[in-house]
């Protein structure tokens, strides 16, 4: 099928690339020049696994096209696949300007019929304005489509997430929109597809987002809980997460969810409700958890290490989460100025997303980038982790232990055993687990 695509963020760059590589002709549409010339070229514009290569294969086989001009895309497309952003406005709501303006772009360019589909996390009802939008602004009875089909790939596994989806949702309101839809995924994945109408998909999309966030602000109470009655919070997750119901997955306790997906859609989804007059103070109180939780791991600083002035702290890890170079609505953007501004000396390493941050938080004479963990931990009276990433689960204990000054370790991610980190020598600090310090004699122990 010919494809044409809005967008070529996480959302629209994975899909035109898995689309291509499933065989479709894809133009792919951005405004900017720069990177319609860098994908053109075959470099990746964001950091996926296995994109670059998807990427390079799919221009090679001349399936994939870059443009700044819609009306190339439109001409040669039978459906037109919307993957703009939908960032967060100052209330809560989800800013639809990008959304709005593709509808206006595509109106006059209509020629013949076409499928107009909402990716794009957004509202339920969005597709009526977007519909409305193009019949006010068609200059004579063009004939179109706009349904939707939201996208549940999650950063850093989007490509394996897109090229094999749990499920996949198609909300359509006429039988022509359907059967398109149809005709595209039904040959290539033998996944469970809901067939549904337009608002119902939007409406999943963002429910789902609002679930999974539940769950982390749920286990997070509970991690809370777990550190008042001297239990571990990761074998509470494992007890419950292997009844099916509940499942292994999303159970992580930490600092909690980040990123440009869950806080958003979840605050969007309380403006919603509130907008209908349904009670949601249960999604209230799962963004108050979360927004907590780094306050929590500052206390807990604060507690490994008393006062922080003069003290050299090594934060590994910036990102929202591993394998994606993303700092949006990450811990470390609450964390590093706190720090900094206790008057803490930082070094800070992460794998991906170093250049990202010397621009939002300039290198000074307390605060300096790190190329390797070990480099970062040299010296330091701790060591704070706020992302998962493996390769800090990989590190040699003995030699990081040898390295800082003092062997203290502040983990955001409970990356590690509490246990083994006691048999390594380290003060380790987690959160929902009993902490190690160096004395059991709680007259020696810090208050
Ligand atoms: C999320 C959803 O998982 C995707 O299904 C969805 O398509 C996407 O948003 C979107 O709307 O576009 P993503 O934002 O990439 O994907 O990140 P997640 O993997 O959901 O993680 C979100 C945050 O929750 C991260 O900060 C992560 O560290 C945190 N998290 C995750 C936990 O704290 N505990 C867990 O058990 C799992």
């Amino acid at each position: 099928m010919r494809l044409g695509i809005f967008g070529t963020g996480y959302a629209g760059l994975v899909t035109s690339v898995c689309l291509a590589q499933l065989g479709h002709s894809v133009t792919a549409i951005d405004k900017d020049p720069e990177i319609v010339a860098a994908l053109s070229q075959g470099t990746p514009t964001i950091r996926e696994p296995g994109l670059a290569e998807l990427l390079a294969a799919t221009l090679d086989a001349g399936r994939l096209h870059f443009t700044t001009r819609p009306e190339e895309a439109i001409a040669a497309s039978d459906i037109i696949f919307v993957c703009v952003g939908t960032p967060p406005r100052n209330d809560g709501r989800a800013d639809l300007g990008q959304v709005e303006e593709v509808a206006r772009t595509i109106a006059p360019l209509l020629d013949g019929y076409k499928l107009i589909v909402e990716k794009s996390t957004v509202p339920a009802r969005t597709a009526r304005w977007i519909d409305w939008t193009i019949r006010r602004l068609v200059r004579s009875e063009r004939e179109f489509d706009v349904a939707s089909n939201p996208e549940f790939l999650r950063e850093g596994s989007a490509v394996r997430d897109f090229l094999q989806p749990d499920r996949i949702v198609i909300g359509a309101d006429t039988d022509r929109a359907r059967s398109l839809l149809l005709d595209l995924y039904k040959p290539c994945f033998d996944c469970p597809i809901v067939l549904t109408s337009v608002t119902t998909a939007e409406f999943i999309k963002q429910t789902a987002n609002a679930f999974l966030a539940a769950k982390i602000s749920f286990v997070n109470v509970v991690s809370d809980l777990c550190e008042a009655l001297g239990v571990d919070v990761t074998t509470v997750a494992r007890g419950i997460g292997l009844d099916h119901r509940i499942g292994g997955h999303f159970v992580n306790a930490g600092l909690g969810f980040g990123g440009s997906c869950l806080p958003k859609d979840l605050s969007a989804l309380i403006t919603v409700a509130e907008d209908n007059g349904v009670d949601v103070d249960l999604l209230k109180e799962v963004e108050r958890i979360n927004k907590a939780r780094v306050e929590r791991l500052l206390a807990k600083i604060e507690r490994a290490l008393w006062v922080l002035r003069h003290k050299t702290i090594a934060v590994l890890g910036a990102t929202f989460k591993p394998n994606t170079d993303d700092v949006r609505g990450a811990p470390s953007l609450t964390v590093i100025p706190w720090l900094h501004a206790a008057g803490a000396n930082l070094r800070v390493y992460d794998p991906a997303a170093v250049s990202k941050l010397k621009k939002l938080f300039p290198p000074d004479d307390r605060l300096t980038y790190a190329t390797t963990a070990l480099e970062a931990a040299r010296d330091a009276n701790a060591l704070v982790i706020l992302t998962d990433w493996d390769e800090f689960r990989l590190l040699d204990l003995e030699h990081l232990r040898s390295l800082m000054r003092t062997p203290i370790i502040v983990d955001g991610r409970n990356m590690f055993a509490p246990s083994e980190m006691q048999a390594a020598g380290f003060e380790y600090y987690s959160l929902g687990r009993g902490d190690v310090t160096l004395s059991a004699d709680p007259h020696r122990a810090p208050p």
